[in-house]
């Protein structure tokens, strides 16, 4: 009674315990995958790890962390690679997927000639990296469906010097992991309810695909974590801030739901009435967000409602966010600066660039000089100019999420 030991063991349990629930608090899937390689690295000490996702008969790469090659919270292009392992028994991950069962490896290049799977050394003969020791782990979710394969590497000791895996690392982890698999999936169910809330949208009007809303999520995540960074957020609040906007972004255009196809898909140029009606989408998009129970919920309502108003002033609907609910009246509130809240600035830059980048009925694709030269000529006027800054900074990142979200062929 009273006793307030805890032992070695207790203190692991409870880490995981708390761990677990704030991974319970997160909505998207990056962030998630984020939040639980890095919490499975702390536990075990890993100076690297990486996720990848059941997708068919295939694992795809799906995120990444490094100490010794990548910093913190700064915006890495090599969290958009694109590829995929067959789930087969030549590779680590395959086999790990395969069996389902968890695997340690003491020394990556010491491995017996008679197992199956054998070390890709590709990774690091490009990067420089030297792989020693790895714990691979099934990701399993309920009624055991495998929704993936996390492989963490380089164990470190107190002198940083890389050591094979605890045996508390290997029985602590995979506990872990089986509470992780279930926000997994429900992440990955929160990103395709809102694609396909987008393909409704899409059906409406055909520029608004899946690939362009994860784009635009995505070039907005990213951007935040840099204006955040700047202002020296804490890499808690940074995580939070990029979940909700890369959501709240691909909803951006959800309000065009509302707007028929004879105006949106009009050949030629709208008369006055028309163009009128188009920018309702605004206000229409912000008004299904009318019970805001979470900052997901306001961010969706700022960003629907104000992606179409211009730093310098001038753009539309000119209503400010608490007047949404007072009347369809367009104008009564011009906002300018600062009173366009920041998601909005934000996924200003984000859909404009994707626009241009992208081809159009009317247009092929411009080339990136030109993209970025219209938003350094519009910064100011159109857009934050600390945004288009940033746009310029983090432009290999932008260039990787293109790459990563590629318009796929109708069927
Ligand atoms: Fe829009
Ligand atoms: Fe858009």
């Amino acid at each position: 009674m009273g006793d307030d030991y805890t032992s070695p063991q207790d203190n692991a349990i409870l880490t995981i315990l708390r761990t677990s629930e704030e991974v319970n608090n997160l909505k998207d899937v990056d962030t998630i995958l984020d939040k639980i390689l890095f919490e499975s690295r702390r536990l075990s000490n890993a100076d690297a790890g990486s996720i990848f996702l059941v997708e068919k008969n295939s694992l795809i790469f799906s995120y990444v962390q490094n100490d010794t090659l990548f910093k913190g919270e700064s915006a890495n292009a090599a969290l958009y690679q694109n590829f995929a392992i067959p789930i087969s028994e030549q590779s680590i991950v395959g086999y790990v997927a395969k069996t389902r069962q968890a695997l340690t490896i003491d020394d990556a290049y010491e491995l017996d000639a008679t197992l199956p799977f054998s070390f890709n050394k590709s990774f690091d003969e490009k990067s420089g990296y030297r792989t020693t020791s790895m714990l691979t782990i099934p990701l399993i979710a309920q009624e055991s469906r495998l929704v993936g394969v996390m492989q963490l590497i380089n164990a470190k000791n107190d002198m940083g010097k890389s050591v094979p895996f605890s045996d508390e690392a290997k029985t602590y982890i995979p506990l872990f992991c089986n509470n992780a698999s279930v926000a997994i999936e429900r992440g990955i169910m929160n990103r395709e309810l809102i694609l396909r809330m987008m393909q409704m949208a899409e059906l409406r009007d055909p520029t608004e695909t899946g690939a362009h809303v994860q784009r635009v999520g995505a070039f907005c995540a990213e951007i935040y974590g840099t204006w955040a960074s700047r202002r020296k957020y804490s890499a808690k609040d940074i995580k939070r801030g990029r979940d909700n906007l890369r959501l709240a972004a691909m909803l951006h255009d959800v309000g065009k739901v509302g707007i028929s196809d004879t105006i949106l898909k009009k050949p030629g140029k709208l008369n006055d009435e028309e163009f009128a009606t188009i920018k309702m989408h605004t206000l229409w998009g912000a008004r299904l967000f009318k019970n805001q129970t979470s900052e997901l919920d306001r961010m969706s309502m700022e960003i629907a409602l104000c992606h179409h108003e211009k730093f310098g002033g001038g753009g539309y609907p000119g209503v400010a966010p608490a007047d949404v609910w007072k009347s369809d009246e367009q104008g009564t509130t011009p906002l300018s600066g600062e009173d366009i809240p920041l998601p909005a600035r934000i996924c200003a830059v984000a859909d404009v660039y994707d626009a241009l980048a992208s081809p159009r009925s009317y247009k092929d694709p411009f080339p990136d000089e030109k993209c970025l030269g219209i938003l350094e000529k519009d910064a100011g006027t159109h857009f934050d100019p600390e945004i288009v800054e940033i746009f310029h900074e983090i432009f290999d990142v932008i260039k990787a999420i293109r790459d990563k979200y590629k318009e796929t062929p109708k069927e």
